[in-house]
């Protein structure tokens, strides 16, 4: 069995992250979202991994590498434009061949791995599994209809939904698949999708199984999900100190702090996860917050927010919360007169003030 990994797409709803950064980098809980995809498919025993990258960038390349770290191997599969999730499949048929392949969506994150999908499409001998989750808003996705313990439509992005159920961004297939994404036409908003290749396959009698997700799933687009992810994440964590912490410092909960870090004068309330070389001095860092390498905060707080490398949060009156920074954000407490708010913010930022 082989798998095929997205890593494309614009990431147009993580704006500004995504202006300068793939979003499948972006870190939850200090690692990208990608390696979670890669180690719950190398955890299931897959070995081969195609992953699809925008055609004019090789950011995810660089970062990932030929997979030896997870003793995998790795190859890319660049795609001209996002021209959809079939589309996807379409253009990896040469690295597939005949072989059965889980297709994960690298901006999906699943608690539990997917070992057990994989068995399931196995025993079932299905040419295709999808898994499906409970959600609030099914409009959003791929939605099934589902009749006993059938699934026997699948729409995409419905404006009235069939079903409570979204289908999640891990599939399995076997060959059959191609069949579909050959013969299908791209949707009103230009894309192959890949919803319109199920469909495909129900009406021309190929079997579809499903798995409910009944733990936690989630599809990271917006940043919410972002923070709900890493909230999840660091719920797991155990903390390490490799760092320095001072005695007038208190560590409480899961609390992991990396090399070169120091915590000054400052109280960590954990799950929280501190890169390396960073430092913390007089500071509140609470609950759910993971701060990368290299940054500083002082006489400042933050809660429950990701922070990426090279920032610098100082004298910040009020706590920060569910906040996304990324690399080298600085956010200051302004000196002398007159008294203003001052913002040097790219296309897209957000700023909410008290
Ligand atoms: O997350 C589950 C949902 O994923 C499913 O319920 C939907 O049926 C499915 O179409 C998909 O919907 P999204 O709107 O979330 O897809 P998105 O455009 O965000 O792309 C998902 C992943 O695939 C992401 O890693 C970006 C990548 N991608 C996307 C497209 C359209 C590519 O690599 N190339 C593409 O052409």
């Amino acid at each position: 069995m082989k798998a095929l990994i997205t890593s494309g797409g614009k990431g147009t709803r993580l704006r500004p992250i995504t202006h300068t950064q793939n979003k499948h980098l972006i870190p939850i809980a200090n690692k990208p979202i990608l390696h979670y995809a890669i180690e719950s498919i190398a955890e299931a025993g897959i070995k081969e991994m195609g992953i699809v990258i925008n055609a004019d960038n090789d950011d995810v390349a660089k970062a990932i590498g030929n997979g030896e770290r997870w003793g995998v191997q790795i190859q890319y599969i660049p795609q001209e434009a996002p021209l959809g999730l079939a589309h996807v499949v379409k253009i990896s048929q040469e690295f597939i061949g005949d072989d059965p392949f889980i297709f994960y969506l690298g901006d999906n994150m699943v608690i539990g791995g997917v070992q057990r999908f994989v068995e399931k499409f196995r025993k079932e001998k299905s040419n295709c599994h999808l898994t499906i989750s409970k959600v609030k808003d099914p409009s959003r996705f791929g939605v099934p209809d589902i009749k006993g313990d059938k699934i026997v439509g699948v729409e995409e992005k419905p404006k009235h939904p069939k079903s409570e159920f979204a289908v999640a961004g891990i599939y399995l297939y076997d060959k059959s698949i191609f069949e579909a994404v050959n013969a299908i036409e791209p949707s009103a908003r230009g894309e192959l999708e890949i919803s319109d290749a199920h469909q495909y396959l129900l009406e021309h009698d190929f079997k579809i199984t499903f798995s409910e997700i009944t733990g936690w799933w989630k599809d990271t687009g917006k940043p919410e999900d972002l923070l709900e992810a890493n909230r999840l994440v660091l719920s797991t964590l155990k903390g390490q100190v490799a760092g320095m912490v001072d005695n007038s410092s208190t560590i409480a909960g899961e609390v992991s702090v990396g090399k070169g870090s120091k915590i000054l004068a400052s109280h960590i309330r954990g799950p929280v996860i501190i890169g390396e070389n960073t430092s913390i001095e007089n500071s509140y860092v609470g609950p759910y917050t993971s701060i990368l390498d290299k940054t500083q905060l002082r006489n400042s707080e933050v809660e429950f927010s990701i922070i990426m490398e090279n920032c610098r949060i100082e004298n910040v009156g009020i706590r920060i919360e569910s906040s996304i920074l990324g690399s080298n954000v600085d956010i200051l407490k302004a000196r002398g007169i007159p008294k203003t708010h001052r913002f040097i913010l790219g296309t897209q930022s957000m700023v909410e003030l008290f």
